[in-house]
């Protein structure tokens, strides 16, 4: 990831920037460069794609924050969108607030060994809520997202880090459906954002579906090889979360389903 100078922020995004803005660069994702704008009057931030995968992935993470803007849920707001050619081909641009902390993945990594509980209990009731949102209408779907998601994986071949064998071994033992609810689809503990007072939040929607809450759980329990999690720890982010804990296969296929992405 390369950054993005002020002036190559798109003439119709100019105006959203705060008065005499500078950028600061966060830790980067995978898929984008994501600058926030800092100035006298407040900050936004600024995501760029530029990867044709990556920019179909902007668009829909724009599409998901509107759907959800109104359910009361902490994430970003967003405030404008757009793609246009730059200067080395077609690129995506979204706009969105800036919520406050730090990544709760770094947060587990300052915390003792055997002392992350805590954590995990508040990550637990953060999921259980953003599982018990009403669905907006716009996020439904015809097909259910086992199907979508298999699907997708196969059409992503080329490109991702999972392969035909195990694509087809995904395909022959899918679990048995569970209801489907709001999903984040990719709240990997670096896409959960916590404040000093402990508040958590989630930013990165680009996976946020009508979906299977399996799917939330696998990726965001998923800590090895930096930090291995305790039986009982697990068990804090289980009760707060309600579902029943699911079995070690089942999480194991859920994890396997994200080479695809
Ligand atoms: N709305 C936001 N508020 C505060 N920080 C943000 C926000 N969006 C992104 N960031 C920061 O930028 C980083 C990368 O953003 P993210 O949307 O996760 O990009 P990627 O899709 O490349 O993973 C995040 O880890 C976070 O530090
Ligand atoms: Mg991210």
């Amino acid at each position: 990831m390369t950054g993005f100078d002020i002036d190559e922020i798109p003439s119709a995004l100019q105006r959203h920037l705060p008065v005499g803005a500078e950028l600061v660069w966060p830790a980067q994702g995978m898929t984008s460069e994501v600058a926030l704008a800092v100035g006298t009057s407040g900050t936004v931030v600024l995501k760029r794609c530029t990867n044709p995968i990556y920019l179909t992935w902007l668009r829909r993470e724009h599409e998901v924050l509107l759907a959800i803007a109104h359910l009361g849920l902490p994430v970003p707001n967003v405030i404008d969108h757009t793609e246009q050619s730059g200067s080395s081909g077609p690129e995506a641009w979204l706009v969105m607030s800036c919520l406050p902390g730090r990544s709760l993945w770094s947060a587990m990594l300052e915390a003792p060994d055997g002392e992350r509980g805590p954590l995990l209990q508040r990550l637990g009731l953060f999921l259980r809520a953003l599982h018990s949102a009403r669905i907006p209408e716009a996020l439904g779907q015809p097909k259910d997202w086992i199907s979508r998601k298999l699907e997708q994986a196969r059409a992503n071949l080329d490109w991702c880090d999972g392969d035909e064998g195990l694509l087809r071994w995904l395909e022959e033992s899918r679990p048995a459906p569970v209801p489907e609810v709001l999903i984040h689809g990719d709240p990997s503990l670096d896409n959960v954002l916590i404040d000093e007072g402990g508040v958590l939040s989630l930013i990165d929607w680009s996976g946020g579906d009508c979906g299977d809450p399996r799917y939330d759980i696998a990726l965001a329990l998923r800590t090895e090889p930096e930090i291995t999690l305790g039986a009982h720890e697990v068990a804090s982010f289980h009760s707060a979360h309600g579902g029943a804990p699911m079995d070690a296969r089942t999480q194991r296929w859920f994890e396997l389903l994200y080479e695809f992405s």
